[in-house]
């Protein structure tokens, strides 16, 4: 069965730009392997990753990342079934959504403020406010990927995903 996971987690040290893309280049190729596809967000020391796949293919990947030595904190958003892929072109995509980023476009500076909320400990103590947000972010995500003048991989999706999340 076609699967998500969305979680978060806190980085354990410092990465620069650099060096994360080429560890999501790394993931990438796995994942390209394994059909599983998704984005990766970084947000000050925070993960926000995205992933799509066959339901047991995500469970041994999330055994993995849950011994990942890179990452803490690990904790899971939003699992369950979906009809079909969100981000069918992506095997990983790397999105830093660092306010270096935020000037040059209106929708990261959206993107990283509703990824703000989702990570907010307002959002944990509402889970109804953190719900809200994730399909946010999900559904803010195709723009920002649309940016790169890639086509956009989620917007005639996103009615489909609100219903599922929610
Ligand atoms: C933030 C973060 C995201 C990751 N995303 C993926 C991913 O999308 N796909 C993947 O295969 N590994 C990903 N990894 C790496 C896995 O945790 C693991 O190291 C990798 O799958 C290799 O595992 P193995 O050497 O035990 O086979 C990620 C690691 C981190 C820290």
């Amino acid at each position: 069965m076609l699967f998500t996971w969305i979680y978060m987690s806190r980085a354990l040290r410092a990465y620069d730009v650099a060096e994360l893309d080429v560890m999501c280049s790394q993931f990438a190729a796995r994942n390209d392997k394994a059909g599983v596809t998704g984005v990766l967000m970084k947000v000050g020391d925070h993960f926000v990753q995205v992933l799509e796949g066959e339901e047991s293919t995500l469970l041994a990947l999330v055994a993995k990342l849950l011994k990942d030595e890179r990452h803490g904190d690990f904790h899971t958003l939003h699992r369950g079934p979906i009809s079909e892929r969100r981000f069918a072109k992506w095997s990983m995509r790397m999105m830093h959504l660092d306010r270096s980023y935020t000037v040059k476009a209106p929708a990261i500076a959206e993107l990283r403020k509703i990824v703000r909320t989702v990570l907010s400990s307002q959002a944990f103590s509402d889970p109804e406010l953190q719900r809200g947000a994730v399909v946010r972010m999900l559904m803010a995500i195709p723009r920002v990927i649309a940016l790169d003048g890639e086509s956009n991989p989620g917007s005639v999706r996103s009615a489909a995903l609100v219903n599922h999340v929610a």
